[in-house]
């Protein structure tokens, strides 16, 4: 039991200790490979949005209004990041009717999250 403890106290300040950033092309283009460019890519792009790359998605805008879809620094201003966060189904992204991986899991939400919060960089 008591090697237990010592385990997970180790585990917890490592954890605390690395504070590395959020990598755009590791950690963040994967995920919209993996959820968004079925929809927002070359050939189908809905809401003529394209996350097929740093440049498309950064370029494209909101249907209504024409907002960037993120605002670096501010994920809760970002409509790429509150569409997926929202608990209304309706808004929700990705929607329900298209995949058993909707909504997005928490950490994915989180990896979003941070890599906005940190200035959104093409890294
Ligand atoms: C099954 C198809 C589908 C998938 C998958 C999908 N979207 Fe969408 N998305 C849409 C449609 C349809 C619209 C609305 C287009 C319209 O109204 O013309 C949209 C619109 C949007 C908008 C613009 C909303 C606005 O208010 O302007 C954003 C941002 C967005 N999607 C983000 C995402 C993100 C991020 C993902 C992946 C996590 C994703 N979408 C996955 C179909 C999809």
């Amino acid at each position: 039991m008591r090697y237990v403890t010592i385990l997970i106290i180790v585990a917890l300040v490592a954890g605390c200790g690395k504070k590395q950033p959020v990598s755009f092309k590791e950690q963040i283009q994967p995920v919209l490979n993996a959820r968004c460019t079925q929809c927002h890519g070359k050939d189908i792009a809905r809401g003529k949005i394209v996350m097929t790359s740093y440049a498309s998605f950064m370029n494209s805008h909101t249907i209504s209004g024409k907002e960037p879809l993120v605002v670096p620094g501010s994920p809760y201003q970002s409509r790429l990041y509150i569409l997926c966060e929202t608990n209304q189904p309706h808004f929700r992204m990705p929607p329900d009717t298209s995949t058993s991986t909707a909504p997005l899991p928490p950490a994915e939400l989180e990896l979003l999250r941070h890599w906005i919060a940190e200035g959104a960089k093409d890294n």
